[in-house]
């Protein structure tokens, strides 16, 4: 263990720390997919085989085997210590590493939370003392139980109330700074972000304040005013109103995605509680994977106008990745002039929900939207569409989904199925061969096959390594009793993940760098692993944890018949061997 800096903290700062930025100030990268390359900085080369994946929080060279997390990165490239690589990370961050000799160390960012907490709820009574500020929200049809639901509170004119309620020493200063509330001016003094605006809070999955929305209620500009970037908050990453969603319902059957703060509350006012916004940023990978692990339908709702239907087509293009069968895709467009606040208030939630219900399949919005764009009469307009469609068709991962709007696509264009499907693949394979990087890309995931493949307790903890949110569910009573090199720490793994569902693969290695057993975990979060929605993790765990039971089973059976033999079993062994039969 870490000495004196608290596991939590360690945990949360490799979650929030964005390696391809750490690398990339020391190292050029280029995206490419995924993932981002360069030159490995740890070996003299041209081509570049260093590859970083900011999914899994993790470094590779495919060239001299390099590896680690951000961590581990600056202890190699900075060759700093463990403990000076992380508090180099938290002062980059603007957080303070906390420490403590007592057995309950104090953890800066459950500071930087209680903070944010506490400012919330201090606006929230400052609401409640504004008349103005309440009715601008009645005027916009919010009543007192959805506000209070949401938090939402009003911020006072002024250029110092939180400053001077909450910034009374030099070190509630910085943590004023840190998460976002306070601005320093050039000549080092300060003032408040927030003024005379309507606030609203933006929870994580936890329920724990890590931003706010400000909303003035004239016609001052901005109109929406946001929290910056700060250790807590990452706005590319948040949907609001998923954590109130999740309090709302027992079970998320679907949810739709809408523009702004004002839409979320005003469905949730009307009943429907499953809408949640992105902060004024297009749809992103992020977004969608927190949304689909969650629920497989997915709407997304945009305004009928020319800006609705860009945003709209946005976020088709990253929804391909993320589409398989079972999951779907709607798009639902607002009647022209209004958007989800507008038209739930004037004309209900039942009319809403009949709009989300008669959405545009993703299928179908594709074709119909490349279909506007060429000449469907002509063999030239109906060939440029088939060309147009194969970079989004390959997007989507192989399987029926892409079966069926290939399709779809080849009833558009008059061609048959299979005649379109190959046009396609011949460009996919094309690609894949040049985004390989030499022939030495060995580690890639492999399934078992008659000739063996890596043992299940490996690819077992290969496949939790990397991808931990696949632990959730997992029964790990099932690994009970076994006695198999590397069932330990394939349990301690999964239990990790479990008691922490947002660590990331970096997190879980750096939780064992200290441990004797870590060494080898490394190799195994570089395996590629595929990331697809073809690919269910999840189930391919929980599969291995049968195969494990079931062997682990079997071995017991034979044990117990050899003892039988031997020297004879007691009662209870007995009574056991008969069960397992
Ligand atoms: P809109 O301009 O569509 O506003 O911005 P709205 O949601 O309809 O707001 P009301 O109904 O006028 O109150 C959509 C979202 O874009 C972001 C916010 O997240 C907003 O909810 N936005 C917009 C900003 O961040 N800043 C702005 O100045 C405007
Ligand atoms: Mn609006």
């Amino acid at each position: 263990m870490a000495g004196l800096i608290p596991q939590d903290f360690i945990d949360d700062l490799i979650a929030r720390a964005d390696i391809v930025e750490v690398v990339g100030r020391r190292t050029q990268l280029k995206k490419a997919g995924r993932e981002f390359k360069g030159c490995c900085p740890f070996h003299d080369e041209k081509t570049p085989s260093f590859t970083v994946s900011p999914g899994k929080g993790f470094y590779h060279c495919f060239g001299c085997g390099a590896h680690g997390t951000v961590v581990g990165f600056l202890m190699e490239f900075d060759h700093m210590s463990f403990v000076d690589a992380i508090e180099s990370l938290a002062s980059s961050m603007g957080v303070e590493v906390p420490r403590s000799e007592t057995s309950q160390p104090t953890r800066r960012y459950d500071e930087l939370f209680s903070l944010m907490d506490t400012v919330a709820r201090h606006w929230q009574s400052c609401l409640k003392e504004t008349q103005t500020a309440v009715e601008y929200l009645k005027n916009r049809g919010i009543d007192g139980p959805t506000a209070k639901r949401f938090g939402i509170g009003f911020a006072p004119d002024g250029w110092s109330n939180v400053l001077d309620k909450f910034g009374k020493s030099e070190e509630a200063i910085e943590k004023l700074l840190a998460t976002g509330l306070i601005i320093r001016k050039d000549n080092g003094k300060h003032y408040d972000r927030f003024r005379d605006r309507v606030m609203f809070p933006i929870r994580d999955a936890r329920g724990r304040t890590i931003g706010f929305g400000g909303r003035t209620m004239g016609d001052g500009e901005p109109k929406y005013l946001n929290s910056p970037e700060t250790a807590l908050f990452h706005k590319s990453r948040e949907l609001y109103g998923l954590y109130e969603a999740r309090q709302a319902l027992r079970h998320i059957e679907r949810l739709v995605v809408v523009e702004g703060y004002m839409d979320t509350v005003a469905m949730a006012r009307h009943g429907i509680d499953f809408a949640v916004a992105t902060l004024g940023t297009a749809t992103t990978d992020e977004h969608l994977n927190r949304l689909f692990r969650l629920t497989d339908n997915a709407y997304f709702a945009f305004d009928g106008d020319r800006a609705g239907k860009k945003a709209a087509w946005r976020a088709l293009e990253n929804a391909l990745p993320h589409i398989r069968e079972g999951r779907q895709v709607r798009f639902v467009f607002l009647p022209d002039g209004h958007d989800p606040d507008s038209f739930v208030n004037e004309n209900g939630a039942d009319a809403f929900v009949k709009l989300m219900d008669a959405g545009m399949p993703l299928s179908e919005f594709l074709i119909h939207e490349l279909s506007t764009q060429v000449d469907m009469d002509s063999i030239d307009g109906r060939a440029k569409l088939a060309e147009m469609a194969r970079p989004l068709v390959n997007k989507i991962p192989t399987g029926i989904y892409r079966e069926l709007l290939t399709e779809g696509l080849a009833a558009a264009v008059g061609l048959t199925g299979q005649k379109l499907e190959m046009m396609m693949t011949a460009d996919q394979k094309r690609n894949d061969s040049s985004s390989m990087i030499g022939a030495n890309r060995v580690r890639v995931w492999q399934q078992p096959n008659a000739s063996g493949g890596p043992s299940v307790v490996r690819r077992a903890i290969t496949l939790i390594l990397n991808h931990p949110e696949a632990g959730a569910k997992l029964d790990i009573e099932k690994l009970a009793g076994i006695q198999r090199a590397g069932v330990d720490l394939l349990s301690a793994l999964i239990e990790t993940a479990q008691s922490e569902p947002t660590i990331t693969t970096a997190g879980l290695l750096e939780r064992w760098r200290h441990d004797e057993k870590g060494g080898h975990l490394g190799k195994l979060a570089a395996v590629d692993v595929p990331v697809d929605e073809e690919f269910d993790a999840a189930a391919e765990l929980d599969e291995c944890l049968q195969q494990l039971a079931l062997a682990g089973r079997k071995e017991r059976i034979e044990f117990l018949i050899e003892k039988q033999r031997v020297m004879g079993l007691s009662d209870d062994e007995k009574s056991e061997l008969r069960q397992q039969h």
